[in-house]
């Protein structure tokens, strides 16, 4: 048997104090043998006459591992020490010593006493140190369970505080990613907003350069953007469509005010050339623009006829990107809706754009015309009927029809007859009435869905 205490699963079992057993016996004699029979192991001997110096020592000293008492002792006998050693060291594994013939001592000091076992006098060496190191290791055992389990209990508790510090961290992570989420979107929409804004300043801007074509790339716009709907564009391409169809003339401001202001026809074929490059120097212009890059190509092309016979390339059918043959159409619908003008002129638009199909418009267009027309320049609710009616800029609501153009005090022209008013529209007449104040009321056609006082109604 080695002489160390071990536990055959785990290995040595560390000491962490001093270790020490109590050897309690009225025979000075027997205590000696005691210790001279644990001189070599790994733990201190106490030694006590009685059981009431047993039980000092056990209250004065830490750590003791095992408790060996003789069970016939004057005074206090062996049963009655280990009971109230049970209260002093509970976890402490106690042995009682006693005679052969002794065996109801034996029998009181186990079910009494709670020993947990009993060695007999005289003993064999050899079995009272194997079974005081059993007990022993035992003992250490049992400790270590309490010291481990006391370490679980302290390491939950730590973790249940890290748990709710994480829990907190998370939470209040969460809120920022949130708020920051919520700034972002805020930035986007304000970017988005600005850039609208300024797609649309740009297309402004051209027009004041040639008032002759008025508010004629927001009409092409609005046109382009019901035809690419109906086509089924995708998103990303209607977007593209949008904002090309509203740049698309962008490269006429570097043209001169005399050429500008021919008929194409009229002109020379040197002006007739600089003229076309009107499509070119559009793309280029906005070509710096990542954003742009796309508008521009369409920009470039939405002059090309269906049949190769257009400017500036020469490209024929589907050579031709969508969305500028889209534009197209909507530029050719627009410019003939106000070239008829009067009561019948959505009807003799229909009717020459459908002549164009297969020469300098797309055929696969054809079925998407009327709509494209109706619902651009009659306004979708004219079904159901409009009341017509003089409204200052404050009272304009989306979804109104323009029944004349509006111009500013200066005499710009801010919007065409025949435009269905958007939320942005509103804003802009509201906007453009503070800024260069017109002093007439906005003629308009008012569809019966929207609400109005009866006292602005004309008829
Ligand atoms: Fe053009």
């Amino acid at each position: 048997m080695d002489d160390r205490l071990t536990s055959a699963d785990n290995g040595e079992i560390p000491l962490e104090q001093p270790l020490s057993i109590l050897c309690v016996d009225d025979e000075d004699n027997i205590l000696k043998s005691l210790s001279r029979l644990f001189r070599r192991e790994p733990f201190r001997v106490l030694t006590a006459n009685s059981g009431e110096e047993g039980l000092e020592i056990l209250q004065s000293t830490e750590n003791i591992g095992l408790i060996l008492s003789d069970q016939r002792m004057p005074g206090m006998d062996g049963t009655t020490f280990l009971q109230s050693a049970t209260l002093l060291a509970p976890n402490t594994p106690r042995l009682i010593l006693t005679g052969y013939t002794d065996v109801h001592a034996a029998i009181e000091a186990i079910n009494q006493g709670r020993a947990c076992r009993f060695l007999t006098k005289p003993w064999d060496d050899g079995e009272v140190r194997q079974a005081v190191r059993d007990e022993l290791r035992r003992y250490l055992m049992v400790q270590e369970n309490i010291r481990l389990s006391a370490l679980v209990t302290r390491q939950n508790k730590e973790l249940a505080g890290h748990n709710i510090r994480l829990e907190e961290q998370v939470s209040h992570q969460t809120v920022q990613i949130r708020r920051q989420y919520d700034e972002t979107l805020l930035l986007n929409r304000r970017l988005k907003s600005n850039y609208d804004a300024i797609i649309l300043a740009f297309s402004d801007l051209m027009e004041l350069r040639h008032h002759q074509i008025r508010s004629h790339s927001r009409s092409v716009s609005a046109c382009a953007q019901r035809i690419a709907r109906l086509v089924g564009a995708p998103k990303e391409l209607s977007e593209q469509i949008r904002v090309a169809a509203l740049l698309h003339d962008i490269g006429k401001i570097g043209i001169s005010d005399l050429l500008l202001a021919m008929n194409p026809e009229e002109m020379t074929p040197g002006e007739l050339r600089e003229y076309q490059l009107h499509s070119v120097r559009g793309q280029t212009s906005v070509d710096s623009l990542e954003e742009l890059r796309e508008v521009g190509v369409l920009i470039r092309h939405h002059h090309e006829a269906y049949d190769g016979s257009g400017y500036p390339d020469g490209l024929a059918d589907g050579k031709i990107p969508l969305g500028s043959r889209i534009i197209a159409l909507a530029n050719h619908i627009t410019t003939t809706v106000s070239r008829f003008r009067g009561v019948d002129a959505n009807d003799l638009t229909i009717r020459e754009t459908l002549t164009r199909m297969g020469t300098l418009l797309d055929p696969e267009l054809a079925g998407f015309v009327e709509r494209a027309v109706r619902e651009t320049f009659e306004g979708a609710s004219r079904a159901t009927g409009l009341a017509q009616a003089e409204l200052a800029p404050q009272d304009l609501s989306p979804g109104m029809i323009l029944s004349r153009d509006i111009l500013s005090g200066s005499r710009v022209l801010i919007l065409q007859e025949g435009t269905n008013l958007t939320t942005s529209e509103v804003i802009t007449l509201q906007r453009t009435a503070r800024n260069d104040p017109f002093h007439s009321r906005v003629g308009v056609l008012i569809p019966r869905t929207i609400p109005i006082g009866a006292d602005f109604i004309l008829h």
